[in-house]
């Protein structure tokens, strides 16, 4: 499809998505929207027919944003984070929407039903979501069942976290159910996340301690692997803590870092100063706007620190080409949204990624990874 042509229809579907769609979802409680949207997802995936119709009404490419990383090459760099894809259900139609490549899960060792409900919430004036699922997820060895011989046609990334559970809530039981999740899922997808860093999880997130986190990372090494790992990191983190747990991550086999998860962290200042929703009292991590400072301070930091030793994965509070541009010459080589479609609309994917290339073209780069970094190492 010509540029011109994507453009137009971009501006139609973002047109009915604000005018028709969004205001019937938003009157709707959102997990039974999310449930539905999965239930959409895992039809229009199904079959030839409708994966192609959705890649006329949704899909772009462009050269100019491929890179290969870390031996996997990303079609384009715009991703669905993990949680919205929680069991591996709908990565099938995701390359129609436009996606370079998704997460899955977070998987965990054992099958979770999550906290009570309710426990997914719209911030509508602060463009974000509260989200208190607690990993719900059907567990590991049914997913990695359904998705043994499965074939793929971008890279999927397969997130694990330990079961939110009273079980697991000790460090030896906890490293075991990663182990676990680990083993089951390793030879799944391209790459594999191990996420340290659910805000909602009985017992807290411990692995975010350096000495845990080393021996979590001893124990998971001992499992033969040889795809890329990746640590997602929550943005409540302080410096001081930050480098204990990279100086953990250079004496192991971490290729990079996902920057960041939600935060529970409702007095830092870059957070409330987008809280504009009153009476926000619902416990659970929040996503999106409230949360883009965090990710590219984390982005800026890691990178500068780490001197490209690491990938960089940016995510949190996407909604435009230019908020991916900037985590992009932060130093983040891929991207990473949930919050952003939610509320811009699926043809979000297909804007950022053309609007990448115009501004790839204005600032004189030839691709993407060429502005990687570019704030930082001009
Ligand atoms: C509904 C929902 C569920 C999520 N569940 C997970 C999860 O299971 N594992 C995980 O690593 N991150 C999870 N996250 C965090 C996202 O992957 C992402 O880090 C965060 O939402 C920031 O990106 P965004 O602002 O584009 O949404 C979840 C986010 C949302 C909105």
């Amino acid at each position: 499809m010509k540029e011109n042509s994507v453009k137009i229809r971009n501006i139609i579907n973002r047109f009915l998505y604000k005018n028709i769609a969004k205001p019937i979802f938003f009157h709707i409680d959102p997990e039974k929207v999310h449930d539905t949207m999965i239930f959409l997802g895992k039809f229009l995936g199904s079959n030839i027919i409708t994966r192609s119709l959705t890649s006329i009404f949704f899909n772009y490419s462009n050269k100019k944003l491929e890179q290969d990383i870390l031996g996997i090459n990303f079609k384009n760099p715009i991703g669905l984070a993990a949680g919205f894809d929680k069991n591996a259900s709908i990565v099938k139609i995701l390359p129609s929407v436009g996606f370079g490549y998704a997460e899955v899960g977070s998987i965990t060792g054992e099958s979770c039903e999550g906290n009570p409900k309710p426990r997914l919430w719209r911030l509508k004036k602060s463009a974000g979501l509260v989200v208190y699922y607690g990993l719900k997820n059907d567990g590991c060895a049914k997913i990695a069942k359904k998705l043994k011989n499965e074939k793929y046609t971008v890279p999927i990334g397969v997130s694990i976290a330990k079961t939110n559970s009273r079980q697991t809530a000790k460090k030896e039981a906890g490293i075991h159910d990663y182990v676990k999740a680990f083993s089951m899922l390793k030879d799944i997808g391209s790459y594999i996340t191990i996420n340290i860093s659910c805000p909602n999880a009985f017992g807290g997130q411990p692995f975010t301690k350096a000495e845990d986190l080393d021996d979590l990372l001893t124990e998971i090494e001992k499992i033969p692997c040889s795809k890329p790992i990746f640590l997602k990191l929550t943005p409540d983190l302080s410096a001081k803590e930050l480098d204990a747990l990279i100086h953990v991550c250079d004496n192991h086999r971490i290729g990079g870092f996902i920057c960041t998860n939600l935060t529970k962290d409702r007095t830092n200042e870059e957070v409330k100063k987008h809280l504009k929703d009153s009476n926000i009292k619902m416990v659970g991590g929040i996503s999106g706007r409230p949360i883009k400072e965090l990710s590219i301070k984390l982005i800026d930091y890691i990178y500068k620190k780490t001197k490209r030793r690491y990938i960089i994965i940016g995510c949190g509070g996407v909604f435009s080409a230019k908020d991916a541009y900037e985590k992009i010459k932060a130093g983040a080589s891929l991207i990473q949204l949930i919050t952003g479609m939610i509320f811009e609309g699926p043809q979000l994917i297909s804007e950022i990624n053309q609007g990448l290339v115009t501004l790839l073209k204005k600032d004189g780069y030839k691709n993407i990874s060429q502005a990687v970094g570019r704030y930082n190492s001009p």
